[in-house]
């Protein structure tokens, strides 16, 4: 009899791909995990994402239906990972309807892939339904042929907005049986039961409201439907698998970890549980990096961070000490890197940042320690045994030291943690991080939205010039669109044609004058808030403007012109630094502004001095070549294959434009030189680290470098005549400068001390004596606290036999003290410390230190006689017992 071989989880995915594009679905590819053009959403956690413009009728998108296996990362049950079903990375297989189909396609398409295509028994299958939901269990009931009553409802069947507005709507939600075995035995259990019998595996949103900042929802327009199943979880169930670990998707990953660690799979729940850690985070942490995200102490690069420490602290339970994530990294990407070709031509990037990160890591644990023991050390001396929950969250948030680890070292020593105080303080934090992190996009767009969708995309005219006319077609103030407005009024303007470019790529936005028969609108910066449409952001000065006015539009052009030559640098840098490094130097951003440019890239190591010198001489060499600037609007395909260079993770149309000078070809929508000569001069100003793995360069071009060459120069000049030199001669005169203050410091050190040394000796010859112990007390000149203290041991070696020193010197703003103690004495309970103390204070001040040297002091100069007399009667007092 033939094995039936279960089908893979590649397998699954391509079926689900094709059975979609067969009904008419348009496959898109996945986006980057980082949400484009969203500043608001951290991660992408939906296959929705990419389509929410299109769901609230901002963009047009590319086909009604629409297909995707969508990389999707949720950090909201990262403590759960370790259990059999729970992953922060997962793929999702979602199906989505722009105002196309509604609930019964939806559901009838549900219902047919997973019977007839994937073949699931369809009595293990439990659709669920929101309880005011009476359409879905009529169309249920239709394709499925369930009872009314085998339909669950379930409150809980609603979702989103995904931040603190968007598109919502209720749910289906779609259960497989796993088994009565799985099952909780409670007579009730039901899909929705906590317990492992039912498994929730597609969700089947009818996306109809959207719901504002204070949670009203109005009908959408159009409704939508937005469907997602975890890959990871129905190939658990197609496989017949107990665990999403046991699956094709996972079990080389954990068979790699497991034979590191000398351990397999199966072994023991702590050990499972740890595998299942580190296989999970391995991989959302390959994905994560190779999207971009690179680890840091805020946002999503804070998460990477979280994930990483978490796969660490796992690795170390299970004994692996060596960094071991960047090898496992070549595991998952040999996985999934068919489909995920970004894996492959980013293999290296990805290694490298694991690597830094891990072993940066190693470094934080260790310091994490000694700052633990501190704590400890302090606490035993108050005799406390309890860690408060903020110190041990202050490890965890601060020092990225594992809570367990605390636990476990606490344990060892006799104390225990405040738990609850710690979980107290985390949920303080995650209030804070959530409120940080909002989905604030629809609603001041909404306007805006409105004037984009009556007068369609704006015209830019600034590829040409500086200058054109156009016509007004929308205004709006705070927030809401009016017909006209009149000085002085703040406003946001948008005409149909302009010749101001609005930042993006980025190329800060122009600023310039809007001149309407009636008035002038000042306008401050640019934006394309919607794609398609530029908004000038401003105030009008002068008089009126009304929609409809005819108006003459003129950006300021030294400003435009200073930064077109920064952006034409741009590109001639990022050109030099992939000829000279090699073509992992991926731009990571960019910022091109009239004064400056920065550029941001790949890079694992800083670039050496030559290198510098070299990307240098290689712009200014092209910029004296004179290159033509050539632009054209190309097909992406055909752009690709002519060699361009693109901003990963970047969203392209069909139709690019395409940007080529000498050598380099970017796709840009900037405004360039027409030629690289216009750039005049570049220089770069500074290279410096701004993550793991990322370098930036600051650099200057045309006047701005002229202006900083100018600068450097009379600087020199300056400093030159300062020193009676000459700007040529300067490095051989500041060397020996340098070294004849080393010299001079050098001699004043040792003068102090052959100072203090001969004041030692003197003073040494002149001591008291209490009940026949020496007693020295009386002030000496001593510059500072070092050198006072350094007399005090001297004297103190210097007396006869072992005894008291206290010395004083007069400081221009205190009283210092210094009392030095032999330890023959203080076994005999004396204490430089109380003695420190009983001076500073009738100087007006305190002291206290070690049993055989302290420090104190005080303002009182006057009491300084009646200070130093109090020592002698104190040891005489002393020994007296
Ligand atoms: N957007 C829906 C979800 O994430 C499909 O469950």
């Amino acid at each position: 009899m033939a094995v039936k071989i279960p089908m893979t989880s590649a397998e699954i995915r391509t079926r689900y791909l094709e059975y979609f594009v067969n009904k008419g679905h348009l496959k898109v590819p996945s986006s980057s995990l980082v949400p484009h053009n969203d500043p608001t959403v951290l991660l992408t956690t939906a296959g929705m994402q990419q389509m929410i413009p299109y769901f609230l009728g901002y963009e047009t998108p590319p086909a009604t239906r629409l297909a995707s296996a969508q990389k999707c990362f949720r950090s909201t049950d990262i403590d759960k990972v370790g259990n059999e079903r729970t992953l922060t990375f997962f793929e999702m297989l979602g199906n989505f309807s722009v105002g196309d189909y509604f609930k019964r396609e939806a559901i009838g398409f549900a219902w047919e892939f997973l019977t007839q295509v994937i073949n699931l028994p369809a009595e293990r299958l439990h659709p669920t339904v929101h309880p005011q939901d009476d359409e879905a269990p009529v169309y249920w009931r239709e394709v499925a042929g369930l009872p009314d009553e085998a339909i669950v409802r379930l409150e809980d069947n609603w979702w989103g907005p995904p931040g603190a507005s968007g598109p919502c709507g209720p749910d289906s939600e779609i259960y497989y049986d796993r088994g009565i075995e799985h099952g909780c035995g409670q007579a009730d259990c039901k899909p929705g039961c906590d317990c492992e019998r039912f498994l929730e595996i597609w969700n089947l949103v009818f996306m109809q409201f959207y719901q504002d900042l204070e949670g009203l929802r109005k009908p959408l327009q159009k409704k939508n439907i937005d469907t997602g199943m975890g890959l990871e979880r129905l190939a658990l169930v197609v496989q017949g698998k107990e665990s999403i670990f046991d699956t094709d998707m996972f079990h080389s990953i954990i068979d790699h970890f497991a034979s590191l660690a000398r351990t397999f799979y199966g072994k023991s729940v702590e050990t499972d549980t740890s595998l299942r850690v580190i296989a999970d985070h391995a991989r959302a942490l390959v994905f994560l990096a190779a999207d971009g995200v690179l680890p840091s102490n805020e946002g999503r690069g804070y998460i990477f961070r979280r994930v990483l420490r978490r796969a660490v602290r796992h690795g170390k339970l299970l004994g692996l000490e060596k960094p071991f994530l960047s090898q496992a990294a070549d595991t998952v990407i040999e996985l999934m890197g068919d489909h995920y070709s970004e894996l492959r031509s980013r293999r290296g990037l990805i290694s490298e940042v694991l690597n830094l990160e891990e072993r940066k890591f190693g470094q934080t644990l260790n310091s994490g320690l000694q700052l633990l023991n501190e704590l400890l050390d302090k606490l035993k001396q108050h005799g406390q045994t309890v860690i408060a929950g903020e110190e041990v969250f202050k490890l965890y948030d601060t020092h990225g030291f594992p809570v367990e680890l605390t636990q476990e070292i606490a344990a060892e020593q006799g104390f225990t943690i405040d738990t609850c105080g710690f979980e107290q303080a985390m949920q303080r934090q995650q209030e804070r991080s959530r409120a940080a992190n909002v989905f604030v996009q629809a609603q001041d767009d909404a306007p805006l939205a409105e004037i984009l969708q009556l007068v369609g995309p704006t015209k830019f005219l600034g590829y040409d010039g500086i200058t054109g006319s156009g016509k007004v077609v929308g205004l709006v103030v705070n927030g809401e669109q009016v017909e006209s407005i009149s000085a002085p009024q703040q406003a946001l303007v948008v005409l149909d044609a302009t010749p101001f470019y609005a930042e993006s790529g980025g190329q800060i936005g122009d600023r310039g004058e809007i001149t309407a028969p009636m008035g002038i609108f000042q306008v401050r910066d640019t934006r394309r808030p919607l794609k398609g449409l530029i908004v000038h952001y401003g105030t009008l000065a002068e008089g009126h403007l009304r929609v409809g006015d005819s108006v003459q539009s003129n950006v300021i052009e030294q400003r435009r012109q200073d930064s077109m030559r920064n952006h034409s640098a741009t590109h001639l840098l990022h050109k030099a630094l992939r000829d000279l490094i090699g073509p992992q130097v991926e731009q990571r951003g960019s910022l091109v502004e009239p004064e400056r440019l920065r550029f941001d890239f790949a890079c694992p190591r800083p670039l050496t001095q030559s290198e510098l010198a070299q990307v240098d001489e290689q712009i200014n060499r092209w910029i004296r070549a004179d290159y033509p600037v050539h632009t054209k609007v190309t097909s992406l395909q055909e752009a690709m294959s002519s060699g361009a260079m693109a901003l990963f993770g970047e969203k392209y149309d069909d139709l690019v434009r395409v940007v080529s000078m000498g050598s380099s070809i970017e796709l840009c929508g900037g405004t360039h030189c027409t030629s690289t000569g216009q750039i005049g001069l570049y220089i770069t100003v500074q290279e410096a680290s701004v993550a793991a793995g990322i370098r930036r360069i600051e650099a200057l071009t045309g006047r701005g470098a002229e202006a900083y060459l100018r600068r450097r120069n009379s600087t020199v000049e300056a400093v030159a005549t300062t020193l009676q030199t000459t700007p040529d001669l300067l490095e051989t005169r500041v060397s020996q400068l340098v070294q004849d203050l080393a010299q001079a410091r050098r001699q004043i050190a040792q003068l102090q001390h052959d100072e203090a040394l001969r004041q030692a000796e003197s003073i040494a010859r002149h001591t008291q004596e209490a009940r026949g112990i020496p007693v020295v007390a009386t002030t000496v000149h001593a510059p500072d606290d070092k050198v006072l203290r350094e007399m005090g041991d001297m004297v103190r070696s210097k007396l006869s036999k072992p005894g008291v020193v206290v010395l004083a010197s007069v400081l221009p703003e205190r009283v210092a003290i210094q009392v030095s103690i032999d330890t023959a004495l203080t076994k005999h309970g004396l204490h430089a410390g109380k003695i420190a103390a009983l001076v500073g204070e009738r100087l007006g001040g305190k002291g206290g230190g070690r049993p055989e040297s302290a420090q104190g002091g005080g303002k009182n100069k006057a009491e300084l006689g009646a200070a130093l007399d109090l020592v002698a009667p104190y040891v005489k007092e002393h020994f007296q017992q």
